[in-house]
């Protein structure tokens, strides 16, 4: 895959292509059934499709024969079948079969590329860099470790922008926006009180107010009702851990954003919120099963709240990057400190491809 090729200096942050050697998230497991899924990264069309065996596969989205998308056929047995002539393609991009091949005939020599691809802690996550690096075996995916665990309430939210992903990482790293979302009443009063950054990430610790506390279990409730929200200081951490972000509010919530970057100008990310059932220690002695059915019945609990964040944020973002466009030259006036340190890394991982 050719990826832009950057030099580390100068350059605009909202013209960057991404570092491709880390894992993405380019869906949500439950997206990939037998139908295939056509996803995009980085301008790069990719078909994912679950085999008859239950594996996620990844391939170039684009049939050997004409070049048509793969992700509008199906999947017959192991095979992914194109929708035009019926050719079928194994797991590894290679050609399986033509149903029309003569007998005097071979199957064409053809293979399209093929991605490294997990399913792990209810996303699909893809490398688009080079496998056969030194290095590939020792990077691994970053998880969502509260995705299984019975102590966590997730909800998931898929952020669509039009916007180039420096844009969302610079929203999600600002803790100062807070004033955005008053009216969702998340937190306030944010004030940066440490940073540090290296190769790979950047971590902001800020302390904030926070109007939830998850002190008994009908607290979850504040999750619906704003009016039974109170106000309290809490530690707010969020890190930019290459290519994704995570952040914690208090002991209660913990927040992900997983990146899958279209374009220079198109971002998707799905954000996962989970709500800590930790503090209830009488809730840990119930059976397993119970706790799982309480854990899948309050799936999606923070889905209101979260969507409306969402669209709020990516109205922001997509404004900005429309005043990009219409003036690339037009100085910005930044005061939070992280910022810089979140384009550094940006540049530095853009430049290391
Ligand atoms: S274009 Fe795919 S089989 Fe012909
Ligand atoms: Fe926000």
């Amino acid at each position: 895959m050719q990826f832009p090729c950057v030099t580390p200096h100068n350059l605009d942050v909202r013209q960057l292509g991404i570092n491709p050697n880390h894992w993405y998230v380019v869906a949500r497991s439950s997206q990939v059934q037998t139908k295939p899924l056509g996803v995009t990264l980085w301008n790069h069309p990719i078909v994912l499709y679950r085999d008859s065996g239950g594996e996620v596969n990844a391939l170039e989205d684009r049939c050997p024969h004409r070049q048509v998308k793969l992700s509008h056929g199906r999947v017959v047995g192991e095979f992914l079948e194109c929708s035009y002539h019926g050719w079928q393609l194994k797991s590894n991009g290679a050609c399986a079969a033509v149903p029309y091949l003569e007998d005097n005939q071979k199957l064409p020599n053809c293979k399209i590329r093929r991605y490294a691809v997990k399913e792990q802690d209810g996303f699909i996550w893809l490398f688009p860099g080079n496998i056969e690096a030194e290095n590939f075996t020792s990077l691994k995916p970053m998880g969502v470790p509260e995705w299984d665990n019975l102590n966590y309430i997730a909800t998931v939210a898929v952020i669509d922008c039009q916007a180039h992903y420096s844009f969302l990482i610079e929203n999600l790293m600002d803790m100062y926006h807070g004033h955005l979302h008053q009216d969702y009443q998340a937190w306030t009063s944010a004030v940066l009180e440490n940073l540090s950054a290296d190769a790979n990430r950047v971590d902001a610790h800020y302390q904030a107010q926070s109007y939830y506390k998850i002190d008994k279990i009908w607290s979850i409730t504040q999750l619906f009702f704003p009016a039974l929200r109170r106000l309290h200081p809490e530690p707010l951490h969020v890190s930019y851990i290459y290519p994704h972000w995570v952040s914690t509010l208090g002991q209660d919530f913990k927040i992900y954003c997983l990146f899958c970057p279209v374009s220079e100008k198109a971002t998707r990310a799905y954000l996962v919120h989970f709500t800590s059932l930790n503090a209830f220690w009488r809730l840990h002695k119930l059976p397993i099963w119970f706790r799982r059915f309480v854990k899948n019945s309050l799936f999606g609990s923070a889905q209101r709240l979260l969507d409306g964040l969402v669209r709020q944020d990516v109205q922001m973002i997509e404004q900005e990057q429309q005043a990009y466009l219409e003036n690339p030259h037009r100085r910005i006036y930044e005061l939070n400190r992280a910022l810089p340190s979140v384009q550094q890394l940006i540049r530095n991982q853009a430049a290391s491809e």
